[in-house]
């Protein structure tokens, strides 16, 4: 049906995305300049939240899947403004994109040499807010570190994960140069699942 109404659809654009990762080693950063415009384009329907199947978010309670094959996954998530993801990392690589609203976001690169467990010195590799359309790629290990916040009450976002998150993340803070080892679901599940 989405062929005859000539949308790009969520099959488009997974198989544009597949084809860029086979030409780039699973790295989606290293296709970034392709990548974002393939993103943009499915970000541009305006019917993309009715597409999708229910997920459970890690930071967020209304999350859909687009897609899911184990190595590709595409969601979204909505975000109530104030929202805030705190700075983690994934252990894959992941786009994040804005389909509604704003986001105030900030990445990070791992400047120490990351021998001291709980200790880790953060560089801000990008700092900006994000609007509908913008897209930014958070790159692998170890530099797969970034925070953001939600500017407005129908903040919409699009997370492109290449393959699934690690089961436990990095949550740093980055004044203090440590971090903590927390479940990916520890802060849906209230804290039960904490390591
Ligand atoms: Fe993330």
């Amino acid at each position: 049906m989405a062929q005859a109404t000539g949308l790009y659809t969520i099959r488009q654009c997974a198989g544009d995305l597949i084809e860029l990762l086979q030409q780039h080693a699973d790295n989606l950063a290293l296709a970034e300049a392709e990548a974002i415009p393939v993103l943009q384009r499915l970000m541009r329907r305006s019917d993309m939240l009715d597409l999708g199947v229910k997920r459970d978010g890690n930071h967020t309670g209304e999350s859909l899947w687009l897609y899911y094959d184990h190595d590709l996954c595409i969601m979204t998530a909505r975000m109530p403004q104030g929202t805030a993801v705190p700075v983690h990392n994934h252990g894959t690589w992941e786009v994040v994109g804005v389909y509604r609203g704003a986001i105030k976001y900030t990445m990070y690169e791992r400047a120490d040499d990351r021998s001291q467990p709980h200790y880790a010195e953060l560089r801000v590799t990008e700092d900006r807010i994000m609007r509908p359309l913008d897209v930014s790629i958070c790159p692998p290990p170890p530099h797969d570190v970034h925070g953001f916040t939600a500017l407005t009450d129908d903040t919409y976002i699009v997370a492109v994960v290449g393959g699934l998150y690690a089961p436990v993340r990095h949550y740093y803070n980055p004044q203090e140069k440590y971090y903590i080892e927390r479940h990916q679901q520890a802060w849906r599940l209230g804290g039960q699942r904490s390591s």
